[in-house]
C-alpha cells in the first residue's frame, strides 16, 4: 500500500490544536511532527496548509439495509458508507436486529454476510429483543468471542422488537458481568400503542399523529425508568437518539449521582421542529422516526446538553426510506409509515456549521462528540477516534471556508429526501482518507466495495 504524507494542516483533537505533518504507511499513521521526510519516492505527498485534520468520524448508530416495518431501509452497507465517508465518518457501529425469538447468532450470521460490501470499517452493537437461554448464551459469545461489546434494548416497538421490563433487568444483570454496555431506545412502548390506536381510531391518519403519539413525557418516562433498572443492577447505560428535554433530566440526575449513565442526540432533534409534520402533500412523512421531531424548547436544551457534557456523542440513526413506495403505505396510515431517515453524510457539516460557528459547542467539543467519545465509549479506541501514532490511517482534511446547500439532488444518500434539504453549511471534507487511502477527494468518491474491515470492539470506557 502507498504510503501518504500530509504536511502542514493544523491537527485538532478533543484536546489538541497544533501544526503538524502526519506520515500514514501500511494504513496506520506511523509518525507525526514537524519537517517529515517522504520514506519513498512512491509515498503521496497531500499538502494541508490552511485545512483542519480531524480524526475519522465514528458514527455509533446507523441501520444499514435494515428489514423494518416490513420494509428494507435503502441504504446498503456499500452506498450508505461511502454516503458517511463523503461527510467524514470513517467508522460505522452498525445494529443487528434479530427478530423476537431469532437466536442472535443467526441474525449476526446475516449481518456480517450484508456488512461485507462495507466501503469503510464497522462493527456491531448487537440488539436483544428477547430474553431466554440463547440470548444469554449469545451475549457471552458476542464479548468474549466476537468482539461485540455492547447490546442494545428497545423499550418501543411493542409486539415487535421491544423487550419487557423484566426482559430488560435480566439483560442488564448478565451486561453486568460481562463489563459490557447497554444501550436504550426510551420510550413507554405500551402508552404509545394505546395513544396510536386512540388517535388512529378518532380518523386522525396523517403523518403529524405519528408526533402526537409518542409525546416528550413518555421518552422521560422510559429514560427515568431505563436509568433506574441500570442503578439497580449496577450497569452502565447509553441512552440514544435522546430528542426531548424530559430525557435530558432524567441523564442529567443519574450522572450527578455518579451514576455511569451516557446519552447520544442526533442532528435532527438539534436543528429541527415538530412543524416540519405540517408540510403538505404527505411531505411530513419524511420526518417520521422515533422519537419524532419535537417541538421548539427541546433543541436549545439538547445544544446546552452537549456544551456541559449531560449528552456525550453524536450520532445519526441513519436509517432511511424512500417516500416514494415506502413511506407512502403509511398514506391512511401513520402508524405504517416506516420510522427513519438518512443522515450520516451530513452530521458533521451540520455540527461544525450550526454548533461550532454558532458558538454552542468548541471545536474540540466537536471532535469529541462525533470521533472520540464513540470510540472510546464502544471500545474502539486509539485505534479510531484519533490523531495518535498507531491509530489507523481514518483522517478528515477539513476546509472551514467551503460552503454547500444540502439537497436530496445531490447527495450519496440513496434516498429521495433529505431531512436537512435546503440547509446552508460552511466547513467540511475536501478529503477523506480511510485506512491510509484517499477515499473522497473534492467532492468524487474514491470508494472501492469491500475495503472496510470488521472492528472487533474492546470493552469501552464507562466511567
Ligand atoms: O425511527 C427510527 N429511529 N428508526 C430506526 C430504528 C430506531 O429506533 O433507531
Ligand atoms: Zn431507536
Ligand atoms: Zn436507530
Amino acid at each position: 500500500m502507498k504510503s501518504l504524507l500530509i504536511k502542514n494542516g493544523e491537527i485538532i483533537t478533543s484536546i489538541d490544536r497544533y501544526v503538524a505533518d502526519i506520515l500514514i504507511q501500511d494504513g496506520v499513521i506511523k509518525a507525526i511532527g514537524k519537517n517529515l521526510e517522504k520514506p519513498s519516492s512512491s509515498t503521496e505527498v497531500i499538502d494541508a496548509t490552511g485545512l483542519f485534520v480531524l480524526p475519522g468520524a465514528v458514527d455509533g448508530h446507523v441501520h444499514m439495509e435494515l428489514p423494518f416495518m416490513g420494509e428494507v431501509s435503502t441504504d446498503d452497507f456499500e452506498t450508505g458508507t461511502a454516503a458517511g465517508v463523503a461527510g467524514g465518518t470513517t467508522s460505522i457501529i452498525d445494529f443487528v436486529i434479530p427478530s423476537r425469538n431469532q437466536d442472535p447468532m443467526e441474525a449476526l450470521t446475516a449481518w456480517k454476510e450484508k456488512a461485507k460490501k462495507s466501503v469503510a470499517d464497522y462493527a456491531f452493537h448487537m440488539s436483544l429483543t428477547w430474553y431466554g437461554d440463547k440470548v444469554e448464551k449469545a451475549m457471552h459469545h458476542c464479548v468474549k468471542e466476537e468482539g461485540i461489546t455492547s447490546f442494545k434494548t428497545f423499550m418501543a416497538y411493542r409486539g415487535a422488537i421491544g423487550v419487557e421490563d423484566h426482559e430488560l433487568i435480566k439483560i442488564m444483570n448478565v451486561s453486568k458481568k460481562l463489563g459490557s454496555l447497554i444501550t436504550a431506545h426510551c420510550e413507554h412502548g405500551d402508552m404509545v400503542v394505546d395513544l396510536q390506536n386512540r388517535l388512529f381510531g378518532e380518523g386522525k391518519t396523517a403523518p403529524k399523529y405519528h408526533a402526537l403519539s409518542r409525546p416528550a413525557p413518555l421518552e422521560g418516562e422510559a429514560t427515568g425508568r431505563a436509568v433506574m433498572l441500570a442503578r439497580m443492577t449496577e450497569t452502565p447505560l447509553y441512552v440514544v437518539h435522546v430528542s426531548a428535554a424530559q430525557a435530558v433530566d432524567a441523564i442529567s440526575e443519574a450522572r450527578a449521582r455518579g451514576q455511569a449513565v451516557f446519552g447520544e442526540t442526533c442532528p435532527q432533534y438539534l436543528l429541527l421542529d415538530d412543524s416540519v409534520y405540517e408540510r403538505p402533500d404527505f411531505e411530513g412523512a419524511a420526518y417520521v422516526m422515533s422519537p419524532p421531531i419535537r417541538p421548539n424548547g427541546h433543541q436549545d436544551r439538547l445544544w446546552g446538553a452537549l456544551k456541559s457534557g449531560i449528552i456525550q456523542t453524536v450520532a445519526t440513526d441513519h436509517c432511511p426510506f424512500r417516500q416514494q413506495g415506502q413511506k407512502e403505505l403509511g398514506k391512511n396510515d401513520f402508524r405504517k409509515i416506516p420510522n427513519g431517515a438518512a443522515g450520516i453524510q451530513n452530521r458533521l457539516t451540520l455540527l461544525y456549521t450550526y454548533g461550532v460557528l454558532e458558538n454552542k459547542i468548541d471545536i474540540h467539543q466537536f471532535v469529541d462528540l462525533n470521533c472520540t467519545r464513540p470510540a472510546k465509549l464502544f471500545g474502539m479506541y486509539p485505534r479510531k477516534g484519533a490523531v495518535a501514532v498507531g491509530a489507523d490511517g481514518d483522517l478528515i482534511l477539513w476546509d472551514k471556508n467551503k460552503t454547500g446547500t444540502i439537497s436530496a439532488k445531490t447527495h450519496f444518500h440513496k434516498c429521495d429526501r433529505n431531512i436537512f434539504e435546503g440547509f446552508k453549511t460552511q466547513g467540511g471534507p475536501l478529503k477523506v482518507i480511510v485506512n491510509g487511502r484517499v477515499q473522497f477527494d473534492d467532492g468524487n468518491l474514491k470508494v472501492e466495495r469491500g475495503a472496510g474491515r470488521y472492528i472487533r470492539r474492546n470493552l469501552g470506557e464507562h466511567l
